[in-house]
C-alpha cells in the first residue's frame, strides 16, 4: 500500500524519494528482521539511508533483554524528538516507529512516555508495516502488537537478489522464532511469543535465492533454533540436523552455522550432522548461563552442569575440533559465592573459544524479578569482572593455538587498507589477510601468523590447501583438545 500524504515528497522527476533510517539493537534476529522490514518498505517506495537527518521515517528495532538495552531506546527517542522538531521547522514531517521486543513488551506505554513515537509494532506483525504506516500518514497513532494469526513470513515480500548482493557473502536466515522454555530470567517468550518453525519448503526457497545471489555462508537463526522441527519432502518428521543436511546440498553454500541453541534440544541427529557435514562449521554457541545446579534449577534451565558437560563430550566426539561459545549470567537471585565458583569451575573445564557474560538484570513480568535474595550490584560487578577475565584468557589461548596453522577463511569484505581484506575463520574469528590471498566470496587457506586483540592476522598469500580450494578443509588434527 502506498500513501500519498504528508510523508511523501516527490522530487522534480516525480519519483517518490522517501527515505528510511533503521537502527537495530539486540540479537541477530533483529538484524534479519530489520532487513526484512527494509525490504517491505522498499516495495512501498522507501530507500534506506544511513543519515538520520535525511530520513522521512526513523525506525528503531529494539531489544528488551536487559534493562540497559531497553533504556537506551528512550534516550535515543529524546534525541529524535529534537530532530523531528528541527525538521518540522523546515516543513518536513518525520515519522518515528518503534519495532522489536521493547515494542512488544511495552506497547502503548512507549507512546505515553515518548509522544514523538507514531507507530509501535511488534515482531510478529512486520508484514503489516506498510498498512500501519498508511494509518500513521492519516494522522493516527498506531500500536500493532497482536500475535498475528497469519504467517508473517508468507506475507513479507520475498528476498530478492539485488537486496542480498548489497549485504555481502554471508546471510542470516530465520528458521524458527519464539520460545517455550521460560527461563525465569528471560523476556523472550513474552516478546517473541511461542515457538514456531518455518516450513522446510519456505526455508529452502529463501536459501536458494541467497545461494543464487552469491551468498557463501548462511547462519540459521532462532531463539531456540535447535528446537526447529518440520517435515522433509517425503513427509517424514525432521529436526535441525535434517534441515542442515538439506541445506548442505545447495550448490554455492560452503558454510552453515546456526544460533542460538538450548542444551536440551541438541538431539543425536544434530550431533551427527556435526560429524557428517563438512559445511557445518566447527563452532557452536551453546549457552549454559551458570555452573551451579541450584541456580540452573532456579533459572528453569532443566539440566545440570554435569548434563551439559556430558553433552559437550558427545559433541566433541562427533566433531573434535569444535570451538564452543556460551552465555553466562552472574548474580541471578540467590547466587552465592559458592554458586559463582561452580560457574568458574565449569568455565575452566570447558575453555570456551568465545563467550558473552552479563550481570543479571531483573525484567518486569519474569519470575526472576520477584524472587528473593537479589544480589548486590557491587557483588555482581566483581563476579562479572572475574568471570570475564577468565573467559578472555581462554579466548586468547584459543586464538594463539591457531598461530602457525593453516586455516580456511571466507573472504568477506575489504580491509582497512587497500592491500588488506577481512574474512572469518571456521571458528567465527575475524581474520585480516592479504588482498592477494583471494577475492570476496572465496574460501582460501591461509597461515595464521599472529593474533590481534579481537582477530587473527595472516599476511602471507593463500597456501595450498590439503583439500580443494573453495572447500572447508578440516584440520588433520583437532585444533585444541579441550577437557
Ligand atoms: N535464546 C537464547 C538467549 C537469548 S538472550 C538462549 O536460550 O540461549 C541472550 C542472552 O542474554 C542469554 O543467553 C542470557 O545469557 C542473557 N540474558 C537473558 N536475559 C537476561 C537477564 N534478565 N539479565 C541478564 N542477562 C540476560
Ligand atoms: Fe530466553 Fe531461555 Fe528461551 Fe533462551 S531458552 S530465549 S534464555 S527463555
Ligand atoms: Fe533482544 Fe528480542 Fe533479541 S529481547 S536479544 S531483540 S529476541
Amino acid at each position: 500500500m502506498t500513501d500519498t500524504t504528508a510523508a511523501t515528497r516527490p522530487d522534480e522527476t516525480g519519483i517518490n524519494t522517501r527515505k528510511v533510517f533503521i537502527k537495530t539493537y539486540g540479537c541477530q534476529m533483529n538484524v534479519y528482521d530489520s532487513q526484512r522490514m527494509g525490504d517491505a518498505l522498499a516495495r512501498d517506495g522507501y530507500q534506506p539511508t544511513e543519515v538520520i537527518e535525511d530520513a522521512d521515517l526513523v525506525l528503531l528495532n529494539t531489544c528488551h533483554i536487559r534493562e540497559r538495552a531497553a533504556e537506551k531506546i528512550y534516550s535515543e527517542l529524546g534525541r529524535i524528538k529534537l530532530l523531528k522538531a528541527e525538521k518540522a521547522e523546515q516543513g518536513v514531517e518525520m515519522r518515528v516507529a518503534v519495532a522489536g521486543c521493547v515494542a512488544q513488551a511495552e506497547g502503548q506505554e512507549i507512546i505515553d512516555r515518548a509522544p514523538v513515537v507514531d507507530l509501535v509494532i511488534g515482531p510478529q506483525t512486520y508484514h503489516r508495516l506498510p498498512e500501519a504506516l498508511a494509518r500513521v500518514a492519516r494522522g493516527d497513532k498506531v500500536v500493532e502488537t497482536d500475535y498475528a494469526v497469519e504467517d508473517k513470513f508468507r506475507h513479507l515480500p520475498k528476498v530478492t537478489a539485488p537486496q542480498i548482493r548489497t549485504r555481502g557473502v554471508t546471510a542470516f536466515l530465520t528458521v524458527q522464532e519464539g520460545c517455550d522454555k521460560f527461563c525465569t530470567f528471560c523476556v523472550v517468550p513474552y516478546t517473541r511469543g511461542s515457538e514456531v518453525s518455518r516450513p522446510l519448503t519456505q526455508i529452502m526457497g529463501e536459501a536458494r535465492t541467497l545461494a543464487a545471489a552469491g551468498v557463501r555462508e548462511v547462519t540459521l537463526l532462532g531463539q531456540n533454533v535447535n528446537g526447529w522441527s518440520g517435515q522433509d519432502e517425503a513427509g517424514r518428521d525432521i529436526g535441525l540436523g535434517g534441515l542442515l543436511r538439506a541445506l548442505a546440498e545447495i550448490p554455492g553454500f560452503a558454510r552453515l552455522r546456526y544460533t542460538t541453541s538450548h542444551p536440551r534440544d541438541m538431539d543425536d541427529d544434530l550431533i551427527a550432522a556435526h560429524r557428517d557435514l563438512p559445511a557445518l562449521m566447527p563452532y557452536l554457541h551453546l549457552p549454559v548461563q551458570s555452573g551451579s545446579d541450584r541456580i540452573l534449577k532456579a533459572m528453569n534451565r532443566r539440566h545440570t552442569g554435569a548434563d551439559y558437560l556430558r553433552l559437550l563430550d558427545r559433541i566433541r566426539q562427533a566433531r573434535p575440533d569444535i570451538a564452543l561459545s556460551g552465555d553466562f549470567i552472574v548474580g541471578f537471585p540467590g547466587e552465592t559465592d559458592a554458586d559463582f565458583e561452580d560457574t568458574m569451575e565449569l568455565v575452566s573445564e570447558v575453555r570456551y573459544a568465545s563467550a558473552f557474560s552479563f550481570k543479571y538484570s531483573a525484567r518486569p513480568g519474569t519470575p526472576g524479578a520477584t524472587m528473593d535474595d537479589h544480589v548486590d550490584e557491587a557483588v555482581k560487578s566483581e563476579r562479572l569482572q572475574r568471570l570475564q577475565t577468565l573467559l578472555r584468557e581462554h579466548q586468547v589461548d584459543f586464538a594463539e593455538s591457531l598461530v602457525g596453522r593453516d586455516i580456511d577463511v571466507l573472504v568477506e569484505k575489504p580491509g582497512r587498507y587497500p592491500h588488506q581484506r577481512v574474512g572469518r575463520s571456521p571458528f567465527l574469528q575475524p581474520v585480516v589477510l592479504d588482498a592477494a590471498a583471494g577475492e570476496i566470496g572465496d574460501i582460501v587457506t591461509v597461515r595464521i601468523e599472529s593474533t590481534l586483540p579481537n582477530s587473527l592476522l595472516a599476511t602471507g598469500g593463500a597456501v595450498p590447501a590439503a583439500e580443494a580450494r573453495h572447500r572447508n578443509a578440516v584440520p588433520a588434527e583437532p585444533i585444541r583438545k579441550i577437557a
